[in-house]
């Protein structure tokens, strides 16, 4: 029997409480239950899929199937998921998925994607984060219908990270990922993990573990309750990895944690319980030059963190959880197996960035009500600007409210510069390479951009994906 189960066992008999599956604990101490969130839940939640359930409830976090986007088929369809214990969700899956599978593949692969659209309504695949042509970005324009397919063939060109991939049709985009539709895209190099030795001593294999960490609603059969609306979408529960109430059985070893938040609309804050560092060593562009010990690290939809978490005087049964402190919701246990792993240490110097050059000329982008960029909302067909191949630019995001908004970028990275008003400060999380970033109401931030990678059609939107939907969301052409 492994520590956690005799330690779980031992708590169950202690509370006179049976482990049948599907058993709840109810008040168990694993920090407070409160789902509520600024924003109204449109849907009851049955009280025993508030967030944080009893320990004994916990289930193994699930980790997706790694594989090669090198000949890959890959289908978008609904099938059945399995999320709450005794229960079926009709869900929305890539290659059956859920979340789908995580695409790896080193710089200077070619990739070679077959997408196959099996839902009922139209969709195309984007690989957020990749710097590809327009032919391969999966704009809105390149949706396909029922059955409809789309070849994706580029080379990777690009620092390590990780990035992830998620349908892109205009108005349809937030329903389509909520019901499952996402998978990561994890890049690597030879900085990041090299194929002879590992100059950093970045964890690998199983002390390497993505956390797709997003929000859902259930009903009391298992399915999921999604309203598409402009104001955004607030799950009542968290999901890890597609994980309900989850734990992670974790060696005396240093672990290297991906994490990307799935939501539709919230903002995570993580921290762990005991106040413990991570250390932040990756934005979603990849490596920062410098490791940094954090207590708390915020995330906006579609932002990515790599941090290092130190679990080597974690002894067995001994447990550490990851939270989000503006939700109090307990996302993650870690509990620790006393085994003794790998040696590894913290580095500290990690790679270079180099800073964008002056910029050349500055664009201004506003963020109105919940619907319109720059005054407008999404048109489809229109080019609203040009931006010259290679230049330095200085892009200026502004809000007059209903935020936050998390700006992307499709078809290159930026540098966060400042942002001025508000929080009033660039935080270690936004530093390096990004390709999204949270705009609060009352803040402008100002990024340095240079498009590189492909001249051609792009997107800007903001990222909370009921924004997205409504139209807030333009088209560019890099020429
Ligand atoms: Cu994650 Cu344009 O999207
Ligand atoms: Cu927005």
């Amino acid at each position: 029997m492994s520590p956690l189960n005799s330690t779980l066992n031992r708590r169950a008999f202690v509370r006179g409480v049976a482990t049948a599956s599907g058993a709840f604990l109810t008040g168990a101490a694993l920090g407070s239950c409160d789902s509520r969130d600024p924003h109204q839940h449109p849907f009851p939640v049955e009280p025993d899929l508030a967030a944080g359930g009893g320990a004994n409830s916990r289930v193994p976090l699930r980790i997706p199937p790694v594989v090669t986007p090198v000949g890959l088929a890959l289908t978008a369809a609904p099938g059945p998921a399995n999320v709450l214990p005794g229960k079926t969700t009709p869900a929305l899956l890539y290659n059956g998925a859920f979340p789908g599978p995580t695409l790896a593949a080193r710089k200077g692969d070619r990739v070679s994607i077959n997408y196959t659209n099996g839902l009922s309504e139209r969709s195309i695949t984007h690989w957020h984060g990749m710097l590809v042509d327009p032919a391969n970005d999966g704009h809105p324009r390149q949706v396909v219908g029922t059955g409809g397919t789309h070849a994706y063939d580029f080379t990777i060109n690009q620092r390590a990270a990780l990035n992830w991939y998620h349908p892109h049709p205009h108005m349809l985009t937030g329903g389509q990922v909520y019901r499952g539709l996402a998978g990561g895209f994890i890049v690597r190099d030879d900085t990041d993990t090299g194929l002879v030795g590992n100059a950093l001593g970045l964890p690998t294999g199983n002390y390497e573990v993505p956390l797709i960490i997003r929000d859902a609603s259930f009903d009391s059969s298992g399915g999921l309750q999604f309203s598409s609306k402009s104001s955004g979408f607030f799950g009542s529960t968290p999901l890890i990895n597609g994980t309900y109430n989850p734990y992670l059985s974790v060696d005396k070893a240093i672990y290297r944690f991906r994490i990307l938040n799935g939501c539709n609309a919230r903002i995570w804050r993580l921290a762990l319980n005991t106040g413990a560092p991570m250390y932040l060593i990756g934005t979603d562009g990849g490596l920062l030059d410098k490791s940094v010990a954090l207590t708390e690290i915020s995330i906006g939809s579609g932002e990515r963190v790599d941090v290092l978490v130190d679990f080597r005087a974690l002894g067995a049964s001994q447990t550490v959880m990851l939270r989000c402190l503006d939700a109090g919701w307990d996302l993650l246990q870690f509990v620790g197996s006393g085994i003794s792993a790998l040696v590894g240490s913290i580095p500290t110097s990690l790679t270079t960035i180099t800073p964008l050059g002056a910029a050349v000329r500055t664009r201004r982008f506003t963020f109105d009500g919940m619907t319109r960029l720059n005054g407008k909302t999404y048109d489809i067909n229109a080019v609203e600007f040009t931006v010259p191949l290679g230049d330095v630019e200085r892009w200026v995001f502004v809000t007059n409210g209903n935020g936050p908004h998390p700006v992307h970028v499709h078809g290159a990275s930026f540098q966060v510069d400042k942002r001025i008003g508000g929080r009033g400060r660039v935080f270690d999380w936004e530093r390096g390479w990004k390709d999204t970033v949270v705009v609060n109401d009352k803040e402008t931030v100002e990024v340095l951009i240079q498009f590189v990678a492909s001249t051609g059609l792009y997107v800007i939107h903001c990222h909370q994906l009921g924004h997205e939907d409504g139209g807030m969301m333009a088209n560019f052409e890099v020429v």
